[in-house]
């Protein structure tokens, strides 16, 4: 397994491109099952979740060709909806096959994700929202086993979901009727998804309350390109981790209006920050002030980048609280971080950090793709070695962090084992 040896500290300066976000490319992926056709991804990371989701959709029987950072999927000869065990509960974003399947070939058989790193993680929202839209569910062996033609259905979210919104979005475009859902997720990966959707012919819109309405039976293109949106979260861990190290980073191919939250509490921490249409560059020079967050669903702040703030305000000029409202167990960087000299402390979902002046490297481990980000920034900031192990968690979520880190003036280096 590869490892990140990290010499610190390192001062960030220079400017790199983040990539297209994650988040939004694997339900874009499922989402070419939908109706049989020749469709091209444009600015698709290359990481090990994108290439599991190429190889979940030629299981299903699709061709996926990448040249650099686009995809090309043909989905003309897709006939089996499947998704095995193995794939699911190494990447829960398999669970966006669902809906497309039950679009496509009105039957599914997929492997319930299991739970993850920091707890459980139930897909119930997703299920009861495709029995209200008509379909017979059977739970057995660990699968979900569904069938039937779906009709539209006023779906109400228990809670705003990311995962479930997408699936249930997909699987309403061939829905007979129309398909309401309230409380539906307002995170950009959606409105890229819907647009995807649109762009294929489907006919789905906002209302002024932002539940999303799906009228279905659409009419489908198929044959179209398609640009996927920047990586907030990526973009959102470079800039985190300039305010950590100090020094001036400009970030190119970035959505500033996805990352307004994080802009601010940045600014209120002590960064400036420069914002043009694609691009922003931000500027550190002084340690880190204190800053409370909470995570909440869009836009507020992302629990993606929970761990990230954390290693900041480990440094910070006093003490802080973090609350994790969406992942309440996703603590697991904490043991990792005081490794290397945080003091933090843990009730249920709050963390108190109080800032220490500064790190030293240590041999610490990744136990999750942000978590890892966190223990990369960390590491870049404390003296001497910092080793990593496990990377293969942030290889999932990132494309060549160290390459960026490094075209930064980072001294990070991946030892192959
Ligand atoms: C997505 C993101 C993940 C991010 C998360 C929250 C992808 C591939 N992953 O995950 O990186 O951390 O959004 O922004 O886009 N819930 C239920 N029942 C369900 C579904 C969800 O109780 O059936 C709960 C979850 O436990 C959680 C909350 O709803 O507390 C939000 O989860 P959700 O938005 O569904 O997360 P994912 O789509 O899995």
């Amino acid at each position: 397994m590869d490892k990140f040896l990290i010499k610190g500290p390192n001062r960030l300066n220079g400017s790199i491109s983040i990539g297209g976000a994650k988040n939004a490319v694997l339900p874009l992926m499922t989402a070419c099952i939908i109706h049989p056709g020749k469709y091209i991804l444009n600015n698709v990371p290359i990481l090990r979740d994108t290439i599991t989701m190429a190889k979940l959709l030629e299981m299903v029987g699709a061709q996926v060709e990448i040249y650099k950072n686009s995809f090309l999927i043909n989905t003309k000869n897709c006939n089996k909806p499947y998704a095995p065990y193995d794939l699911v509960s190494t990447m829960r974003a398999s669970f966006y096959v669902l809906g497309p399947f039950m679009s496509r070939f009105k039957e599914a058989q997929v492997s319930l994700p299991g739970g993850c790193a920091w707890g459980p993680r139930p897909v119930d929202f997703h299920i009861k929202a495709l029995e209200k839209m008509g379909a017979q569910i059977n739970l057995t062996d660990g699968y979900i086993k569904a069938s039937g033609r779906l009709k539209g259905a006023n779906i109400i979210f228990d809670k705003s979901s990311v995962g479930a919104t997408g699936n249930i979005m997909m699987a309403a475009v061939n829905a007979k009727g129309t398909t309401k859902i309230e409380n539906s997720a307002l995170e950009p990966e959606i409105d890229c998804l819907m647009n995807f959707l649109n762009t294929m012919g489907a006919n789905i819109n906002r209302d002024s309350n932002n539940n999303i309405i799906i009228k279905g039976e659409s009419k489908f293109r198929d044959n179209f390109e398609f640009d996927v949106i920047p990586d907030r979260i990526e973009a959102g861990t470079f800039m985190i981790a300039t305010a950590m190290c100090k020094g001036k980073v400009k970030l190119n191919n970035v959505n500033p209006n996805h990352l307004s939250i994080v802009i601010d509490k940045l600014i209120q921490s002590g960064s400036n920050i420069v914002i043009n249409n694609n691009s922003l560059t931000i500027e550190s020079k002084n340690r880190p002030k204190p800053v409370d967050i909470d995570t909440l669903i869009y836009p507020g702040y992302p629990t993606d980048l929970q761990a990230q703030w954390m290693a900041l305000m480990s440094i910070a000029n006093g003490s802080s609280k973090i609350i994790d409202n969406i992942y309440t167990d996703r603590f697991t960087h904490i043991a990792e971080l005081e490794r290397l000299g945080a003091n933090i402390s843990l009730n249920s979902n709050i963390a108190t950090i109080n800032g220490v002046k500064s790190l030293k490297g240590a041999q610490v481990m990744s136990t999750d793709i942000r978590a890892s980000a966190s223990l990369v920034i960390a590491g870049l900031f404390a003296d001497k070695d910092t080793e990593i192990s496990r990377i293969y968690h942030i290889d999932r979520g990132y494309e060549n962090i160290e390459n960026k880190f490094s075209k930064l003036g980072a001294k990070i280096t991946r030892i192959k084992k």
